[in-house]
């Protein structure tokens, strides 16, 4: 056979990604990987020749959730006549591994977080069904250098990794042993992406890592020098052009540093928006959570982010039912909720990992308790949510135009302070930044118009 049509060439692929926004990242980066070779991406598992979960281990039920997914995939794989391939990769991949195979044989390939650049050598090694089809290598920097330069840019924001992997072993967290340990990108190769985002129209961008603000890449090659710092990243890449936003996500008490803070006073595009998890408010827990932090260190970053912009939304990650957590340590961190005003903020009931410290320790708190706090906790999240979102009615925003709403004629955006933005315009506007003026709120939302509008509407 000579010669094969486009379409003939053409191979689907379904991703489904589950945890943090690392995982999208990876997810997008896999895509550019396997473009080359004739994958195309497609909206269902449904018919595919190519299934990737992308997956999360942080807590029990996220690696539950694979299990069952898998199950589905195997049922789609027979209807297909065993004609699909299904790859797991992420943090599953990476601790469990082989044992994957093991539990759903169904199962083609595994690959860990720093091996997406093997896809399509471990893909043909399926085909072919000969080699490993096993890689949780840790080698991040040869991912990154092995990755193809150019993305796809995906509307007007994009996610951009920096840095990746953990030293931190907090006591109760499996990432350091699913990503491996810290290591930055060089700032020349985040510079290429990035030039490389912005010429395709992004206009806002979010630089990930799982410490972000631990960053210390090689500074770039004409400026010699060893390192640089995440502020001298961020002021970097708002001098180079095309974004007009930038933020980092998600950072440590620990790697805060007064120059990250002061970047957020002189830098216009760095947004006015800190993720920083503070886990528990009491400083017992947080020592037993081996978080390396005081109560009153985070405090102090929360107060001086607040001072060097005042319009800073505050973001954080609570863990309720930590082993051995009081009573008095739940109020500490109930009423350092109510002393920092959060924005948003997520919040979990301590799920045991294997191989973990925490798994071991006495005083694993019971169910009904744990269940009892985060209810607590998320009532008086919710109450903070909604009281930031409506303090922004009759003020009159800049919005990212990000897309096409749910309903005729609406569009939605992104504020500064990462909300989601509800009015009706055109789509031409998609990738422009415009005055909204607010003049609704919910938990999850803001509604707004352009100005004018509503005198357009009384009229
Ligand atoms: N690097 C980030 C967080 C990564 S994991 C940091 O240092 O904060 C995202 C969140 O999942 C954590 O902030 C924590 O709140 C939660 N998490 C991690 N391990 C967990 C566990 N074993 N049980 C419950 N929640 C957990
Ligand atoms: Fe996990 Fe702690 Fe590292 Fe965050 S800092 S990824 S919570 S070990
Ligand atoms: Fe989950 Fe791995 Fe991210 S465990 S939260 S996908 S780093």
């Amino acid at each position: 056979m000579s010669k094969t049509g486009p379409d003939t060439n053409t191979k689907s692929v379904f991703i489904k990604t589950y945890g943090c926004q690392m995982n999208v990242y990876d997810s997008e980066r896999m895509k550019d990987v396997l473009a080359p070779i004739g994958y195309a991406t497609v909206d269902s598992p449904d018919g595919a020749d190519l299934v990737v979960l992308n997956t999360c281990h942080i807590r029990e039920k996220a690696t539950e959730k694979v299990y069952s997914e898998l199950g589905q995939m195997k049922k789609l794989k027979q209807a297909q006549g065993g004609k699909m391939t299904i790859a797991v990769a992420g943090c599953v991949a990476q601790a469990e591994g082989a044992e994957i195979m093991r539990r759903q044989p169904a199962v083609d390939l595994v690959l860990g977080p720093q091996a997406y650049h093997k896809l399509p050598e471990m893909i043909a090694r399926v085909h072919r069904s000969t080699g490993e089809r096993l890689e949780t290598e840790f080698e991040t920097l040869e991912k990154f250098d092995a990755l193809p330069k150019s993305r796809t840019a995906d509307g007007p924001t994009a996610f951009l990794s920096v840095q990746e992997g953990c030293d931190k072993f907090c006591t109760f967290c499996v990432v350091p042993y699913t990503r491996g340990a810290e290591l930055s990108r060089p700032v020349d190769d985040i510079t290429l992406e990035a030039r490389n985002l912005a010429s395709q129209g992004v206009r806002e961008v979010q630089l990930l890592g799982q410490n972000v603000n631990a960053y210390h890449g090689a500074a770039p090659a004409i400026e010699g020098g060893d390192e640089w710092t995440l502020a001298q990243l961020v002021r970097h890449l708002s001098k180079i052009g095309g974004f007009d936003r930038i933020r980092y996500t998600t950072s440590h008490p620990r790697d805060m540093d007064d120059d990250l803070i002061a970047a957020h006073a002189d830098t216009p595009e760095l947004m006015p928006f800190l993720h920083l998890p503070v886990q528990s408010g009491s400083n017992n827990i947080l020592k037993a959570m081996n978080r390396g932090h005081t109560r009153e260190h985070y405090l102090d970053i929360m107060r001086r982010m607040k001072d060097a912009r005042p319009d800073m939304a505050l973001a954080s990650d609570f863990i309720v039912g930590f082993p051995g957590e009081s009573d008095k340590d739940f109020e500490d961190t109930m009423d350092l909720v109510r002393e920092v005003g959060y924005a948003i903020a997520y919040s979990f009931k301590y799920s045991e990992r294997p191989g973990t410290p925490a798994a071991e320790m006495f005083g694993q708190v019971p169910e009904d308790v744990k269940n009892e706090r985060l209810q607590a906790l998320q009532a008086l999240l919710r109450e903070q949510q909604t009281a930031f979102n409506a303090s922004k009615i009759g003020e009159t925003v800049q919005v990212l135009v990000t897309g096409t709403g749910r309903n005729e004629g609406q569009m939605h955006g992104r504020s500064p302070w990462l909300q989601a933005v509800h009015f009706d315009a055109t789509p031409d506007l998609i990738g422009q930044i415009i005055d909204v003026e607010i003049v609704g709120a919910s938990l999850n939302s803001l509604t707004g118009q352009l100005p004018g509008q509503s005198k357009e509407v009384a009229a």
